[in-house]
């Protein structure tokens, strides 16, 4: 199936490494302009600019998404480089430190809420007020097999990773009458820096996690990209609040 995001424009957090960083390239490789925002402002400076010497329209965009402000000022910027925006995958998450509940520091805790809650919440709200008024567009939020079951270890971020699965069918309640969709994306565990840390830090615990794994190993980043892709076409635009689940059957057990 090819997908094409001819004339459009795609926005991406998170986009300096990982999962963003395939979905940037996937959205740029399907013809689209792409903003790719990240904290990490050399990192994505230079993730766009590999992207714009290959051809593609591509602007780099620092944005520490836990700042409505900066996320504000991310969407205005992207609407004064491009002129519109069709499609925004809200990826940009972080993981904390692994702590049994009683344990756990509530410092860990307020920041991946911040990131992977809020943030989620900041980048919805001034997307859909830009959205709204186009009257079409496609947003997908980055979510978890964390946002299907529990995790030991990771309580913060699989609240958090549940309630980004409520916000999306809120949002995407919502706004289907309003020609926009809204979906999620549930990644099982990917070959990224986030995951390479977690194994530098646990390699125990990875290589038990692997083993649980049906398909037998991690996912790459551009299958997580793939279905993002597709959730943004408009063969999706029937499919309003689903989370797609891209784990290697790893929570279909
Ligand atoms: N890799 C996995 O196994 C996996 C599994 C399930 C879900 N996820 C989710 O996928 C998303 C991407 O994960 P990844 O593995 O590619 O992570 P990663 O750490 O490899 O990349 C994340 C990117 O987000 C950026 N970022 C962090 N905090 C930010 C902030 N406040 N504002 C803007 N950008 C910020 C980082 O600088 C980095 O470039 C995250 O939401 C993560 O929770 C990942």
């Amino acid at each position: 199936m090819t997908i094409s995001f001819e004339g459009q424009a795609a926005l991406v957090t998170g986009a300096a490494a990982g999962i963003g960083l395939a979905a940037a390239r996937a959205f740029a490789g399907a013809g689209a302009a792409v903003a790719l925002a990240d904290v990490d402002e050399p990192a994505v400076r230079s993730a766009a600019g590999a992207l714009a010497a290959a051809g593609h329209r591509a602007i780099a965009i620092r944005c520490d998404v836990t700042r409505e402000a900066d996320v504000a000022a991310m969407v205005g910027q992207v609407i004064a480089a491009f002129g519109r925006l069709d499609a925004a995958f809200n990826n940009a998450g972080v993981q904390v430190p692994v702590a049994e509940t009683a344990e756990a520091s509530g410092k860990d805790f307020d920041q991946a809420i911040a990131v992977n809650l809020r943030g989620v919440w900041n980048c919805l709200k001034h997307e859909l007020r830009h959205m709204r008024g186009q009257g079409r567009g496609a947003i997908v939020n980055c979510s978890s097999q964390s946002g299907l079951v529990g995790t030991a270890g990771l309580g913060a971020y699989t609240a958090a990773k549940h309630g980004v699965l409520g916000l999306t069918k809120t949002a995407a309640l919502e706004y289907a009458p309003w020609g926009i969709q809204i979906n999620a994306i549930c990644p099982g565990p990917t070959d990224t820096p986030m995951v390479a840390a977690a194994a530098a830090d646990h390699p125990e615990h990875m290589t038990t996690l692997i083993g649980q794994i049906p398909a037998g190993r991690l996912g790459r980043p551009e299958e997580i990209a793939a279905a993002v892709l597709w959730l943004c076409s408009p063969g999706a635009a029937f499919t309003i609040g689903h989370a797609i689940v891209s784990d290697g059957g790893l929570t279909t057990q």
